[in-house]
């Protein structure tokens, strides 16, 4: 019995060291040391042995165990060793790729348009000023000439928070907070969010503007055109045009609304140009010259003082700029279209 098993534990150990394969080397661990091998057997059967026999050949089988399991284990850790080399010889790999870099967001479209307006106009002087976006009922329409049951509160249909308080429908409501809170002559500008209770390819909830007030002594419908036209070819196009239709915003007398000339088609009517539909022109923003209503009810000598407003969607700047087909592109959240800017 003990010649039998050191031969076996000879050949198991001999076994193992020729094997150059880790396949071969489990069907090696089963034949020699699985349920069904010899050696179990033997393990097995130490009950039957006579007492003298048992504690020789039960210790003798259990080092030979132990041995052919460190065997195993060796040639095991030996050619998985071999296998990495080999793959680490076969794929050369270069040090200096750069190694791949998470993924880095950026501003969104509607931050760089404020951004890129808010530099043009401070090139005029214009500060930025900031009102909140929950607004009395008093500033978003009393203030800017809007009394209760005037016809022009139904233009923008407006989101009520409660008794006298809005969410503003559009920045115009900074114009008394801007009068109010410095002495004149006033030159700012305030971007941000507006709300109106409306929804389509062309309409949202929740869209911004940029709204601008001119307030010294002498301020004349000149300076408010000069103005437009400088903002248009710096953003634009420097051979951007721009008209003046008449138009009614009850806090400024005169009012217009403003086109730009279509930069896409070059202005050429008639032409199936998607931004302007062939007409040559697209309308861009709302102003005209401060009502003196205004200037009474913020303190000003009316006499003395006169100036000019203006306001604009950025969202509308954005898709001309950028040629956007549609406004929802924006609030999404699709990346494939964020990435892009
Ligand atoms: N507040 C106007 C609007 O939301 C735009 C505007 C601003 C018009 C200033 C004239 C002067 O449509």
């Amino acid at each position: 019995m003990i010649s039998k098993l050191k031969s076996l534990g000879e050949e198991a150990l001999r076994k193992i060291s020729q094997t150059n394969q880790l396949e071969s080397l489990e069907i090696l661990r089963i034949q020699y040391l699985g349920k069904k091998s010899s050696l179990s057997d033997i393990l097995k059967g130490l009950g039957s042995l006579s007492t003298a026999e048992r504690p020789t050949i039960g210790s003798l089988a259990n080092q030979l165990k132990q041995e052919i399991d460190q065997a195993l284990e060796n040639k095991k850790c030996e050619l998985e060793k071999q296998v990495l080399e080999k793959k680490l010889k076969e794929k050369t790999i270069d040090p200096a790729i750069p190694s791949r870099l998470p993924h880095r967001g950026s501003l969104h479209v509607v931050t760089q348009t404020t951004r890129k307006l808010i530099q043009v106009f401070s090139r005029l002087g214009f500060d930025v000023m900031t009102g909140p976006e929950v607004e009395t009922e008093f500033l978003n329409f009393e203030a800017v000439n809007i009394p209760k049951d005037h016809p022009a509160r139904d233009m923008q249909d407006t989101f009520f928070l409660g008794p006298g308080v809005v969410l503003r429908t559009h920045t115009s409501s900074v114009q008394m907070r801007a009068l109010r809170s410095k002495p004149w002559p006033v030159r700012m500008l305030c971007p941000g969010a507006v709300f109106r209770c409306d929804s389509d390819a062309t309409h949202l909830p929740m869209f911004h503007q940029l709204e601008g007030l001119w307030v010294d002594n002498g301020v004349k419908m000149s300076d408010l055109k000069g103005t437009l036209e400088f903002f248009v070819k710096e953003i634009f196009d420097p051979k951007a045009q721009i008209r003046f239709r008449p138009s009614y915003f009850p806090f400024v007398e005169p009012g217009a609304e403003v086109d730009v000339s279509c930069f896409i088609c070059n202005n050429k009517t008639g032409l199936d140009c998607k931004i302007c539909k062939g007409s040559g022109w697209v309308e861009i923003l709302g102003a005209g010259m401060v009502h003196p209503r205004l200037f009474e009810l913020a303190g000003y000598p009316v006499d003395q003082v006169s100036g000019f407003a203006f306001g604009m969607g950025i969202e509308r700047v954005a898709m001309l700029l950028y040629e956007i087909p549609d406004l929802r592109f924006m609030y999404t959240g699709d990346v494939r279209f964020l990435r892009q800017f």
